[in-house]
């Protein structure tokens, strides 16, 4: 089976994120999991570019496909993925991943990447599953 350049950037990216993380943490916490579906209309491929205070995550990803990053939320409530969606003649913005909203109620944090709205579905409480509009 042939391994796309794009899933071993994704991989090289994921790693290089995980290894910064993990430096300077004094202590293990849960890893999270941001997994980003795109089900936007195919052939659509969606590009981003998720960025916190430290790093910038960017790729391109094929319809269908997922795109994830792991990381570990700070001890001070201030861990934010603000991501940059775009795709055709679309630019969109949302918060993936913010303490306030997400810290202890995801671990696997899941979005549904859509062309109008994006949907949870990682929340502990399935109650906090919901669909936003960007
Ligand atoms: C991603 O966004 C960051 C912050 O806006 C920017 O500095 C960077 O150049 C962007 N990268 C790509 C590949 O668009
Ligand atoms: C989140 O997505 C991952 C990757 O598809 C999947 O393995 C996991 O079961 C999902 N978790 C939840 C809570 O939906």
């Amino acid at each position: 089976m042939k391994i796309s350049s794009k899933t071993l950037v994704v991989l090289s990216i994921m790693f290089c994120y995980v290894i910064s993380l993990c430096h300077g943490s004094f202590r293990p916490f849960t890893k999270t999991v941001v997994t980003l579906t795109n089900n936007i209309s195919p052939p659509t491929v969606l590009t981003l570019n998720c960025t916190s205070k430290s790093d910038v995550l960017t790729g391109n990803v094929p319809p269908g496909q997922k795109y994830l990053w792991k990381f570990i939320a700070n001890w001070w409530l201030t861990t934010k993925f603000t991501c940059r969606f775009s795709w055709a003649n679309q630019v969109k913005w949302f918060d993936v991943y913010t303490a306030d909203r997400d810290q202890g109620n995801c671990f696997e944090c899941n979005w549904s990447i859509m062309a109008d709205r994006l949907c949870s579905s990682g929340y502990l409480d399935q109650a906090n599953n919901r669909c936003y509009q960007y």
